[in-house]
Protein backbone atom coordinates (compact mmCIF):
# COMPACT_ATOMS: atom_id res chain seq x y z
CA UNK A 1 0.00 0.00 0.00
CA UNK A 2 1.01 3.29 -0.87
CA UNK A 3 -0.57 5.53 1.82
CA UNK A 4 -0.10 6.29 5.52
CA UNK A 5 -3.42 5.33 6.98
CA UNK A 6 -2.38 6.60 10.30
CA UNK A 7 -5.56 8.70 11.45
CA UNK A 8 -5.68 10.84 13.98
CA UNK A 9 -8.92 11.27 16.04
CA UNK A 10 -8.72 14.36 17.80
CA UNK A 11 -7.47 13.95 21.38
CA UNK A 12 -8.45 10.35 21.38
CA UNK A 13 -5.83 8.49 19.65
CA UNK A 14 -3.89 8.44 16.40
CA UNK A 15 -5.37 5.11 15.01
CA UNK A 16 -3.32 2.89 12.30
CA UNK A 17 -6.49 3.19 10.10
CA UNK A 18 -9.13 4.94 9.56
CA UNK A 19 -11.47 2.22 9.75
CA UNK A 20 -13.26 1.42 12.72
CA UNK A 21 -15.59 -1.71 14.03
CA UNK A 22 -18.67 -1.07 15.21
CA UNK A 23 -20.41 -1.61 18.37
CA UNK A 24 -22.35 -5.17 18.60
CA UNK A 25 -20.27 -6.16 15.37
CA UNK A 26 -17.11 -6.82 16.96
CA UNK A 27 -16.26 -10.39 18.88
CA UNK A 28 -13.97 -11.45 20.76
CA UNK A 29 -13.64 -15.40 20.20
CA UNK A 30 -10.96 -16.88 18.74
CA UNK A 31 -12.18 -17.90 15.32
CA UNK A 32 -12.83 -13.96 14.90
CA UNK A 33 -9.92 -12.67 15.94
CA UNK A 34 -7.65 -15.26 13.80
CA UNK A 35 -9.97 -13.27 10.97
CA UNK A 36 -8.98 -10.17 11.91
CA UNK A 37 -5.67 -9.72 13.74
CA UNK A 38 -4.15 -9.09 10.12
CA UNK A 39 -6.64 -6.85 9.18
CA UNK A 40 -5.77 -3.07 9.73
CA UNK A 41 -8.33 -1.72 11.70
CA UNK A 42 -8.13 1.51 13.66
CA UNK A 43 -10.10 0.65 16.64
CA UNK A 44 -12.45 -1.65 17.88
CA UNK A 45 -16.06 -0.54 20.19
CA UNK A 46 -17.08 -3.24 22.32
CA UNK A 47 -20.94 -4.51 22.63
CA UNK A 48 -23.20 -1.91 24.24
CA UNK A 49 -22.58 -2.29 28.12
CA UNK A 50 -25.62 -1.79 30.79
CA UNK A 51 -25.29 -1.36 34.61
CA UNK A 52 -27.28 -4.69 35.63
CA UNK A 53 -26.98 -7.97 33.05
CA UNK A 54 -30.00 -7.86 30.04
CA UNK A 55 -30.69 -11.16 28.72
CA UNK A 56 -32.05 -9.39 25.24
CA UNK A 57 -35.26 -9.64 23.57
CA UNK A 58 -37.07 -12.87 22.27
CA UNK A 59 -35.80 -14.49 19.41
CA UNK A 60 -35.95 -14.29 16.31
CA UNK A 61 -34.07 -11.44 16.86
CA UNK A 62 -32.30 -10.45 13.15
CA UNK A 63 -34.13 -10.52 9.82
CA UNK A 64 -32.27 -10.38 6.83
CA UNK A 65 -33.36 -8.60 3.84
CA UNK A 66 -32.11 -7.24 0.71
CA UNK A 67 -29.26 -4.97 1.43
CA UNK A 68 -30.15 -4.65 4.82
CA UNK A 69 -30.72 -6.52 7.95
CA UNK A 70 -33.54 -5.58 10.95
CA UNK A 71 -31.83 -6.70 14.67
CA UNK A 72 -33.72 -6.60 17.69
CA UNK A 73 -30.95 -7.86 19.79
CA UNK A 74 -31.83 -5.83 22.81
CA UNK A 75 -28.20 -4.88 24.19
CA UNK A 76 -27.88 -8.70 25.53
CA UNK A 77 -25.00 -8.31 28.27
CA UNK A 78 -23.67 -9.49 31.84
CA UNK A 79 -23.80 -5.89 32.64
CA UNK A 80 -20.81 -3.26 33.61
CA UNK A 81 -19.14 -5.35 36.94
CA UNK A 82 -18.81 -8.78 34.65
CA UNK A 83 -17.83 -6.78 32.11
CA UNK A 84 -14.96 -4.99 34.42
CA UNK A 85 -14.01 -8.02 36.27
CA UNK A 86 -13.64 -10.00 32.73
CA UNK A 87 -11.98 -7.04 30.37
CA UNK A 88 -8.36 -7.97 30.89
CA UNK A 89 -9.23 -12.40 30.17
CA UNK A 90 -11.66 -11.24 27.18
CA UNK A 91 -9.82 -8.00 26.15
CA UNK A 92 -5.74 -8.69 26.04
CA UNK A 93 -5.85 -10.71 22.93
CA UNK A 94 -7.08 -7.63 20.97
CA UNK A 95 -4.49 -6.15 19.01
CA UNK A 96 -6.13 -2.62 18.64
CA UNK A 97 -6.95 -0.21 20.25
CA UNK A 98 -11.00 -0.86 22.04
CA UNK A 99 -13.51 1.82 22.74
CA UNK A 100 -16.03 0.57 25.51
CA UNK A 101 -20.28 1.22 24.35
CA UNK A 102 -21.92 2.00 27.39
CA UNK A 103 -26.01 2.41 27.70
CA UNK A 104 -27.69 3.65 30.67
CA UNK A 105 -31.94 4.25 31.82
CA UNK A 106 -30.84 7.29 32.70
CA UNK A 107 -28.52 10.29 33.28
CA UNK A 108 -27.32 8.63 36.39
CA UNK A 109 -27.04 5.56 35.57
CA UNK A 110 -24.71 6.28 32.84
CA UNK A 111 -22.62 8.10 35.40
CA UNK A 112 -22.39 5.16 37.81
CA UNK A 113 -21.09 2.80 34.52
CA UNK A 114 -18.68 5.24 33.99
CA UNK A 115 -17.31 4.94 37.32
CA UNK A 116 -16.83 1.45 37.07
CA UNK A 117 -15.51 1.69 33.56
CA UNK A 118 -12.98 3.95 35.06
CA UNK A 119 -11.33 1.03 36.83
CA UNK A 120 -9.75 -0.06 33.84
CA UNK A 121 -6.70 1.13 32.25
CA UNK A 122 -6.51 0.45 28.33
CA UNK A 123 -9.72 1.66 26.52
CA UNK A 124 -9.18 4.71 24.61
CA UNK A 125 -12.38 6.09 24.60
CA UNK A 126 -16.03 5.64 26.04
CA UNK A 127 -18.79 5.68 23.57
CA UNK A 128 -22.35 6.62 24.77
CA UNK A 129 -25.12 5.10 23.30
CA UNK A 130 -27.60 7.37 23.62
CA UNK A 131 -29.51 6.05 20.75
CA UNK A 132 -30.29 1.93 20.58
CA UNK A 133 -33.83 1.90 19.78
CA UNK A 134 -34.35 -1.73 20.82
CA UNK A 135 -34.50 -0.07 24.63
CA UNK A 136 -37.59 0.68 26.10
CA UNK A 137 -39.52 4.09 25.42
CA UNK A 138 -38.50 5.67 28.55
CA UNK A 139 -34.70 4.96 27.50
CA UNK A 140 -35.06 6.33 24.22
CA UNK A 141 -37.56 9.49 25.12
CA UNK A 142 -34.88 10.58 27.77
CA UNK A 143 -32.49 10.79 24.87
CA UNK A 144 -34.45 12.28 22.93
CA UNK A 145 -35.30 14.97 25.06
CA UNK A 146 -32.34 17.69 24.32
CA UNK A 147 -31.66 19.01 27.95
CA UNK A 148 -31.26 15.82 29.34
CA UNK A 149 -29.34 14.20 26.35
CA UNK A 150 -27.14 17.45 27.22
CA UNK A 151 -26.78 16.90 31.09
CA UNK A 152 -25.54 13.28 30.27
CA UNK A 153 -23.22 14.24 27.62
CA UNK A 154 -21.98 16.67 30.37
CA UNK A 155 -21.48 14.51 33.10
CA UNK A 156 -19.89 11.68 31.45
CA UNK A 157 -17.61 14.23 30.18
CA UNK A 158 -16.87 14.93 33.72
CA UNK A 159 -16.37 11.79 35.57
CA UNK A 160 -14.42 9.93 32.48
CA UNK A 161 -11.23 9.26 32.88
CA UNK A 162 -11.26 8.49 28.97
CA UNK A 163 -12.62 10.60 26.26
CA UNK A 164 -15.93 10.48 25.63
CA UNK A 165 -17.69 9.33 21.81
CA UNK A 166 -21.35 10.62 21.51
CA UNK A 167 -23.35 8.20 19.07
CA UNK A 168 -26.27 9.58 17.59
CA UNK A 169 -29.33 8.06 16.32
CA UNK A 170 -31.13 8.63 13.53
CA UNK A 171 -33.36 10.34 15.19
CA UNK A 172 -31.16 12.78 16.88
CA UNK A 173 -29.20 13.72 13.09
CA UNK A 174 -32.87 15.15 11.79
CA UNK A 175 -31.55 18.31 12.57
CA UNK A 176 -27.54 19.50 14.23
CA UNK A 177 -29.28 20.35 17.54
CA UNK A 178 -27.88 16.97 19.70
CA UNK A 179 -24.42 17.09 17.62
CA UNK A 180 -24.12 20.49 18.47
CA UNK A 181 -25.53 20.09 22.19
CA UNK A 182 -22.88 16.93 22.37
CA UNK A 183 -20.09 19.15 21.24
CA UNK A 184 -21.13 22.21 23.80
CA UNK A 185 -21.47 19.46 26.29
CA UNK A 186 -17.92 17.99 26.23
CA UNK A 187 -17.97 15.01 23.82
CA UNK A 188 -14.43 14.75 22.60
CA UNK A 189 -15.70 13.15 19.11
CA UNK A 190 -19.18 12.13 17.95
CA UNK A 191 -20.51 8.95 15.96
CA UNK A 192 -23.30 8.32 13.59
CA UNK A 193 -25.51 6.87 12.61
CA UNK A 194 -26.88 3.93 15.05
CA UNK A 195 -29.40 1.61 13.67
CA UNK A 196 -32.88 3.17 12.04
CA UNK A 197 -35.95 1.82 13.61
CA UNK A 198 -37.89 -0.51 11.41
CA UNK A 199 -40.90 -2.99 11.90
CA UNK A 200 -40.94 -6.33 9.52
CA UNK A 201 -44.19 -8.44 9.20
CA UNK A 202 -44.41 -12.42 8.29
CA UNK A 203 -46.84 -11.78 5.78
CA UNK A 204 -48.51 -15.12 5.60
CA UNK A 205 -49.14 -15.73 9.61
CA UNK A 206 -50.27 -11.98 9.86
CA UNK A 207 -47.68 -11.71 12.64
CA UNK A 208 -44.70 -9.46 13.18
CA UNK A 209 -41.49 -11.28 12.61
CA UNK A 210 -39.12 -9.99 15.06
CA UNK A 211 -40.09 -11.90 18.88
CA UNK A 212 -39.54 -8.01 20.05
CA UNK A 213 -42.04 -6.87 16.99
CA UNK A 214 -39.91 -3.76 16.39
CA UNK A 215 -35.94 -3.18 15.72
CA UNK A 216 -33.47 -1.59 14.05
CA UNK A 217 -32.17 -1.62 10.31
CA UNK A 218 -28.53 -1.64 8.98
CA UNK A 219 -27.09 -2.33 6.39
CA UNK A 220 -25.79 -0.82 2.50
CA UNK A 221 -29.76 0.17 2.05
CA UNK A 222 -29.17 2.73 5.02
CA UNK A 223 -25.98 4.51 3.70
CA UNK A 224 -27.94 7.43 1.82
CA UNK A 225 -29.72 8.08 5.17
CA UNK A 226 -26.32 8.32 7.03
CA UNK A 227 -23.82 10.17 4.59
CA UNK A 228 -26.75 13.02 3.98
CA UNK A 229 -26.64 13.33 8.13
CA UNK A 230 -22.92 13.19 8.63
CA UNK A 231 -22.82 15.60 6.17
CA UNK A 232 -25.05 18.22 7.67
CA UNK A 233 -23.48 17.63 10.92
CA UNK A 234 -19.73 18.34 9.33
CA UNK A 235 -21.06 21.68 8.68
CA UNK A 236 -22.25 22.11 12.58
CA UNK A 237 -19.11 20.99 15.00
CA UNK A 238 -15.69 20.80 15.02
CA UNK A 239 -14.92 17.77 16.74
CA UNK A 240 -14.15 14.51 14.88
CA UNK A 241 -17.19 12.69 13.49
CA UNK A 242 -16.94 8.52 13.17
CA UNK A 243 -19.28 8.07 10.41
CA UNK A 244 -21.32 4.48 9.71
CA UNK A 245 -23.94 3.27 8.05
CA UNK A 246 -24.17 0.34 5.19
CA UNK A 247 -20.73 0.45 4.11
CA UNK A 248 -19.89 -2.00 2.43
CA UNK A 249 -16.77 -1.09 0.06
CA UNK A 250 -14.27 1.37 -0.65
CA UNK A 251 -16.60 3.88 -2.43
CA UNK A 252 -18.65 3.77 0.65
CA UNK A 253 -16.04 4.41 2.89
CA UNK A 254 -14.60 7.54 0.62
CA UNK A 255 -18.33 8.83 0.51
CA UNK A 256 -18.78 9.17 4.22
CA UNK A 257 -14.59 10.58 4.35
CA UNK A 258 -15.61 13.18 1.72
CA UNK A 259 -18.44 14.49 3.61
CA UNK A 260 -16.66 15.09 6.84
CA UNK A 261 -15.78 11.98 8.60
CA UNK A 262 -12.42 11.67 9.63
CA UNK A 263 -12.95 8.03 10.59
CA UNK A 264 -15.65 5.49 9.07
CA UNK A 265 -17.17 2.34 11.07
CA UNK A 266 -18.22 -0.86 9.39
CA UNK A 267 -20.72 -2.78 11.43
CA UNK A 268 -23.45 -5.23 9.28
CA UNK A 269 -21.10 -6.07 6.70
CA UNK A 270 -18.36 -6.68 9.39
CA UNK A 271 -20.84 -9.57 10.10
CA UNK A 272 -20.16 -10.90 6.17
CA UNK A 273 -17.06 -10.44 5.35
CA UNK A 274 -14.56 -9.68 8.76
CA UNK A 275 -11.55 -8.88 5.88
CA UNK A 276 -13.49 -6.14 4.68
CA UNK A 277 -11.14 -3.74 6.36
CA UNK A 278 -8.17 -4.45 4.03
CA UNK A 279 -9.83 -5.01 0.89
CA UNK A 280 -11.22 -1.71 1.69
CA UNK A 281 -7.77 -0.32 2.24
CA UNK A 282 -6.32 -1.73 -0.81
CA UNK A 283 -8.82 -0.21 -2.97
CA UNK A 284 -9.24 3.51 -1.36
CA UNK A 285 -4.97 3.23 -1.99
CA UNK A 286 -5.71 2.82 -5.94
CA UNK A 287 -8.02 5.29 -6.07
CA UNK A 288 -6.22 7.61 -4.42
CA UNK A 289 -3.10 7.04 -6.94
CA UNK A 290 -5.37 6.93 -9.69
CA UNK A 291 -6.62 10.34 -8.80
CA UNK A 292 -3.29 11.87 -7.58
CA UNK A 293 -4.76 12.56 -4.03
CA UNK A 294 -2.05 12.47 -1.56
CA UNK A 295 -4.46 12.38 1.90
CA UNK A 296 -8.09 12.22 2.99
CA UNK A 297 -8.00 16.19 3.79
CA UNK A 298 -7.15 16.59 0.11
CA UNK A 299 -10.27 14.36 -0.75
CA UNK A 300 -12.44 16.21 1.60
CA UNK A 301 -11.60 19.96 0.25
CA UNK A 302 -11.45 17.81 -3.56
CA UNK A 303 -15.18 17.02 -2.50
CA UNK A 304 -16.23 20.22 -0.74
CA UNK A 305 -15.42 22.58 -3.38
CA UNK A 306 -18.32 20.75 -5.31
CA UNK A 307 -20.39 21.29 -3.48
C1 LIG B 1 -26.36 -7.12 15.14
C2 LIG B 1 -26.15 -5.68 15.52
C3 LIG B 1 -25.94 -5.33 16.85
C4 LIG B 1 -25.73 -4.00 17.19
N1 LIG B 1 -25.51 -3.68 18.50
C5 LIG B 1 -25.22 -2.39 18.83
C6 LIG B 1 -24.90 -2.06 20.18
O1 LIG B 1 -24.83 -2.90 21.07
N2 LIG B 1 -24.64 -0.75 20.45
C7 LIG B 1 -24.65 0.23 19.48
O2 LIG B 1 -24.38 1.40 19.79
N3 LIG B 1 -24.93 -0.07 18.19
C8 LIG B 1 -25.21 -1.35 17.85
N4 LIG B 1 -25.48 -1.67 16.55
C9 LIG B 1 -25.49 -0.58 15.53
C10 LIG B 1 -24.16 -0.50 14.78
O3 LIG B 1 -23.08 -0.25 15.67
C11 LIG B 1 -24.20 0.59 13.69
O4 LIG B 1 -24.35 1.86 14.30
C12 LIG B 1 -25.34 0.40 12.71
O5 LIG B 1 -25.57 -0.96 12.46
C13 LIG B 1 -25.11 1.12 11.37
O6 LIG B 1 -23.95 0.64 10.71
P1 LIG B 1 -24.00 -0.55 9.60
O7 LIG B 1 -25.06 -0.20 8.61
O8 LIG B 1 -22.61 -0.59 9.02
O9 LIG B 1 -24.34 -1.79 10.33
C14 LIG B 1 -25.70 -2.99 16.18
C15 LIG B 1 -25.90 -3.36 14.84
C16 LIG B 1 -26.12 -4.68 14.50
C17 LIG B 1 -26.30 -5.03 13.04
Amino acid sequence: MNFDYKTELKKIATLNSPIIISSGTFGTSGAYLDLIKNQNIGAVVTKTITLEAKSGNPQPRIFEGKNFIVNSIGLENNGVYDFVINFDKNYKNIPFPIIVSISGNDESEYVKIIKKINELNSPVAVELNLSCPNVDSEGLASAMNLKSFGKTVFNCSQVSKFPIITKLSPFQCINTMYAETAEKNGTTAISLINTVPAMVIDTENMSPFLGNTVGGMSGPAIKPIALKMVHEIYKSVTVPIIGMGGISNYRDALDFLMVGATAVSIGTMNLVDPELPNKILKNIDNFLTKKNIHDFDELKKRFQKNL
